[in-house]
């Protein structure tokens, strides 16, 4: 990975995260793809950068796209754009303790509207206070659709019959009801004049290109104002980045997929890691990238890189990484080394939750799942008495049925597996009678199921 050469003007202002969410099958890596192919126009081929679990779209190649955006003043290096297949990678994406993406595009498609993962989606990011913007995608799906390649939305809006714009209109309404339902004033992107107090609703479709630019642009309008406020994120002192994945690779072992948002990370550099058995460290034996889709055939389908530069995306290899959690820091050891082992140590045993004398009990796969379960049960004052990642144990189910308030009697197993001896736990009634136990992926549901079941005993 190269630094981008724009990079140049403004040194320390690094390339800013983008995740993208949403339901299942709504269109996030097609929109991704759309976004990516769009951007390769600038005849560059070389400029829009693979990377591991992660794409970066020079601003060169944004800006290109449409003439209005030409004329801007940017600042920022390009968007690293991360595709969360699941909402939970967004949670599993944390830095110092926050999420982990400057901004998201939350894509709903729009012959279907807000569905669970989408309103999920939504409370997580307003818990973490994370700019987002609304794609509302498959827009060619619109019965009676007449589509334009590449045009812009309102270009192509203009030449819909009436009864296609009413559709449209109608469509996008219903999102922006839905929207203000969970506290978000939003409105079609082009009817936004103070996009600090609203977010923007951006019809589009990756099928055809309509209404990509439009995004784009309204993501550099919120990157360029959240950069300016937050010039902190460089490009120069120690790598700091997150854990996407641990994955076994031929010939390499265990390696660790992560993605950098600080500083950089070099072969050699001596990093801490959070492991099952607690924080060790290791020294970086290879940086790896995807190689060019032109050399997809070459055997080695990665490419070694002698440094990275935040935000990247980057495969580390190095000894001893079979222990480590998906989703916990790493970091590479600059002057102290003792520091930054202790605030990796913090970071993994912090949850940001307030925890009550007397509540539920929680168990979720990792601490920003956990996080973001808690916050919506405290947003509906739900008390939680303990709240800890991995599988269900037996004596977790025996912990609950010591909880005095039936109410609390409860819990919580959020997107982790429960342990044989704990299901059989479950299921002899002098646990059975006694505990609710509730399982899921979805927030929303669970706190659904939690107070309907809630309603009907205090009946
Ligand atoms: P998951 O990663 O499984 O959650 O799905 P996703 O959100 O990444 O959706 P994906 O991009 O895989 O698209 C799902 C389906 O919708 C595919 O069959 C796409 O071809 C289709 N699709 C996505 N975007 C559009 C669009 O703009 N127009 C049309 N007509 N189809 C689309
Ligand atoms: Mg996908």
């Amino acid at each position: 990975v190269k630094k981008n050469k724009d990079a140049g003007d403004v040194p320390h202002i690094r390339t800013p995260i983008v995740c993208v969410l949403g339901h299942v099958d709504h269109g996030k890596t097609s929109l991704l793809d759309r976004i990516r192919g769009s951007s390769v126009v600038s005849g560059e081929a070389g400029a829009i950068t693979q990377h591991i679990g992660a794409t970066i779209v020079p601003i060169d190649s944004i800006t290109s796209m449409s003439g209005s955006m030409k004329s801007l003043n940017i600042s920022i290096p390009g968007l690293l754009f991360i595709d969360t297949p699941g909402h939970h990678a967004f949670t599993t994406l944390r830095a110092r303790g926050g999420a982990l993406a400057d901004m998201a595009i939350v894509v709903v498609d729009i012959t279907e509207g807000f569905q669970p993962q989408t309103i999920e989606a939504i409370q997580i990011l307003r818990n973490c206070k994370t700019p987002f913007v609304v794609a509302a995608t498959k827009l060619d799906r619109v019965p009676g659709w007449r589509s334009t390649e590449k045009s812009p939305f309102l270009k192509s809006f203009g030449n819909q019959n009436e009864r296609v714009t009413l559709l449209i209109e109608t469509k996008v309404y219903d999102i922006v009801a839905t929207l203000a339902e969970h506290g978000f004033s939003s409105e079609r992107f082009d009817r936004v004049s103070d996009f600090a107090r609203n977010l923007a609703i951006v019809p589009v479709s990756a099928h055809t290109g309509e209404g990509i630019s439009d995004l784009l642009m309204v993501l550099i309008g919120l990157a360029q104002r959240y950069m300016e406020e937050a010039l902190t994120l460089t490009v120069d002192g120690p790598g700091a980045g997150t854990v996407l994945e641990v994955k076994e690779e031929k010939g390499l072992g265990a390696t660790i997929d992560v993605i950098l948002f600080d500083g950089t990370i070099r072969v050699g550099d001596e990093i801490a890691i959070a492991t099952t058995d607690g924080v060790s460290t290791t020294k970086v034996r290879s940086l790896l990238q995807p190689r060019p889709m032109q050399e997809i055939l070459i055997e080695d389908r990665f490419l070694r890189v002698k440094e990275v530069v935040a935000a990247a995306g980057v495969k580390v290899s190095a000894p001893g990484l079979d222990q480590v959690i998906a989703g916990s820091p790493v970091r590479v050891i600059g002057d102290e080394p003792e520091d930054v082992k202790a605030s990796i140590a913090r970071e993994m045993t912090e949850i940001n939750v307030t925890l009550s004398p007397e509540g539920l009990i929680i168990k979720a796969d990792t601490i920003g799942a956990l996080e973001a379960l808690c916050k919506e049960l405290s947003a509906h004052e739900i008390p939680v008495m303990r709240a800890e990642v991995g599988p269900v144990s037996r004596h977790d189910v025996i912990e609950t049925e010591t909880i005095k308030d039936p109410l609390y009697r409860v819990l919580i197993a959020f997107n982790t597996p429960v342990l044989p001896d704990a299901q059989d736990l479950l299921k002899e009634p002098a646990y059975a009678d006694m505990i609710q136990f509730f399982t899921g992926n979805v927030i929303y549901h669970i706190l659904e199921d939690y107070l309907e079941w809630r309603n009907n005993l205090k009946r």
